[in-house]
């Protein structure tokens, strides 16, 4: 199985080795972590972090005692990851993993179902997920959410760009985001809310929870010191928590989580 040439492109730019570090991204990232110690078995539970890029999250996973293997099919994601103390990184494709049945507590796809654009390869990879997931564990899956690229080129001043409008109304239409300029991420699926659902249930999954990470925070957060750290973080980090299961607000997060464990 290949990733298509767009998207490995992009990602041999090296733009994951920082993306989470700081302005929107951080906010996704102590988001994720946040509903992630919540979610995930106990350390050292061992834990499948596909699609796990340069490892950001598999470093503080490690920290926290799991035991952490990264799959991804790009080469320089694979020598970040494996380079952190305490993480196994292979190379592999989230529609058919290497790894045993029930090889682990818990599976994450924190990334390949955005760039798996056509559905039966993102529930291939959710039954992969589920497969390789024993009894009791807990498949976690990261989507971007359908309106993210129109309030981000709105953000941008970008919206009436011919181009930009254009690609803009398809993805809303299709969920497929035809990117022509690399400003705008690379080849993706946009998901709405409730089409993770069906998918995670053709994989086997059914009922599953879905969290809004970023709500509409993410249209401000990365400016005026939000994230810096200081009571306001710890003040939008609650009210997100506080309001992370309200379907109302699911469309405007720019990423959600969806939960589910793994039946015996
Ligand atoms: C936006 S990055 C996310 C990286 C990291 N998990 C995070 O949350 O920051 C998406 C990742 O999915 C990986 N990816 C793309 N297609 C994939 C596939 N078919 N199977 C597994 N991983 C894939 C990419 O190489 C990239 O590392």
């Amino acid at each position: 199985m290949r990733i298509d040439a767009a998207v490995r492109d992009y990602y041999d730019r090296g733009g994951e080795l920082g993306r989470l570090h700081g302005g929107r991204g951080r906010l996704e990232f102590l988001r994720t972590r946040d509903v992630l110690r919540r979610v995930l078995p106990p350390a050292p539970a061992r834990v499948l972090d596909v699609g796990g890029g340069a490892g950001v999250h598999a470093r503080w996973l490690a920290a926290d005692g799991y035991r952490v293997r990264v799959v991804d099919p790009v080469p320089l994601h694979v020598e970040h990851a494996g380079a952190i103390p305490g993480v196994d990184a292979v190379l592999g494709d989230a529609r058919g993993l290497q790894e045993q049945d029930d090889a682990y507590d818990a599976t994450l796809l924190l990334g390949p179902l955005y760039h798996l654009v056509d559905r039966r390869d993102r529930v291939a990879a959710l039954r992969e997920a589920a497969r390789v997931t024993s009894s009791g564990g807990v498949v976690v899956a990261a989507t971007i959410s359908r309106y993210a690229g129109l309030y981000d080129t709105l953000v941008r001043g970008r919206h009436l760009e011919p181009e930009v409008n254009r690609i803009t109304r398809a993805e809303l239409a299709t969920g497929v985001h035809e990117p022509f300029d690399r400003d705008l991420f690379t080849l993706a699926y946009f998901h709405h809310p409730d089409e993770i659902l069906d998918e995670f249930a053709d994989a086997g999954l059914p009922g599953a929870t879905r969290y809004a990470l970023e709500g509409g925070a993410w249209i401000f957060a990365d400016r005026d010191g939000w994230l810096d750290g200081d009571d306001r973080t710890a003040g939008l980090l609650d009210a997100l928590r506080a309001t992370e299961q309200d379907p109302t607000l699911f469309g405007i997060s720019s990423h959600l989580l969806t939960v589910r464990a793994v039946d015996g």
